[in-house]
C-alpha cells in the first residue's frame, strides 16, 4: 500500500475513536441534564464510531499493513445550550467527511482501487451521518421550543436502537 494512503488510514482509526469519545461526551452532557433520550442517541453514535474505527483497523490488517495506535485526544468542546452538541455534531460530521474524501483522493492518485472500493461504504455512511445530524438539529429547532416538545423529542430519541454496520470485514 502507498505510504501516504497507509498513513491516512491509520490516522483515521484515531479520528474515529476520537469521534466516539466526542459523542460519549455529548451523551454525558445530556445524561447530566436527565435527557436520557438525547443521551441514548449519542451513546449509539459513539458505538457506531467505534465500529468505523474497527472496520479500518481490520482493513489494514487484512491488507497486511501495520496499525499503530496513538493517543486519543480529550474531548474539549464546551456545551451550554441544549442544542450546542447538535450543532457541534453536524460540524464534526462534515469534518469527518472531508477526512474520508482526503483518503479517497490519495488512494485515487495512486490507483489504489481496493482502498477506493473499501472507502465507498464510508462515503455513503458520511452522507447518512450528515443527514441524521442535520435532521436532529432541525427537529430540535422545530419541536423543542417548550418543555412538552423537548420531552416528546427526548422520548423519540430514546427509541433509537443500535444496528451493526452493513459492511462486515473478517
Ligand atoms: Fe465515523 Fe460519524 O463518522
Amino acid at each position: 500500500m502507498d505510504k501516504k494512503v497507509h498513513e491516512l488510514l491509520n490516522d483515521q482509526i484515531n479520528k474515529e475513536l476520537y469521534s466516539a469519545y466526542l459523542y460519549l461526551d455529548m451523551a454525558n452532557f445530556y445524561d447530566a441534564k436527565s435527557l436520557d433520550g438525547f443521551a441514548n442517541w449519542f451513546e449509539i453514535q459513539a458505538r457506531e464510531e467505534q465500529d468505523h474505527a474497527m472496520l479500518i483497523y481490520k482493513y489494514l490488517h487484512n491488507s497486511s499493513e501495520a496499525v499503530t495506535l496513538g493517543a486519543i485526544a480529550r474531548p474539549d468542546k464546551a456545551f451550554a445550550a441544549l442544542d450546542d452538541p447538535l450543532k457541534a455534531a453536524l460540524e464534526h460530521e462534515r469534518y469527518v467527511t472531508s477526512l474520508i474524501y482526503g483518503i479517497y483522493a490519495a488512494a485515487e492518485a495512486v490507483k489504489d482501487y481496493r482502498t477506493m472500493q473499501f472507502l465507498d461504504w464510508f462515503v455513503k455512511e458520511q452522507a447518512e451521518e450528515e443527514k441524521n445530524s442535520q435532521e436532529l438539529l432541525d427537529k430540535f429547532a422545530l419541536y423543542a421550543g417548550d418543555g412538552a416538545g423537548l420531552h416528546a423529542l427526548n422520548a423519540e430519541l430514546k427509541g433509537r436502537a443500535y444496528a451493526a454496520p452493513s459492511l462486515e470485514l473478517d
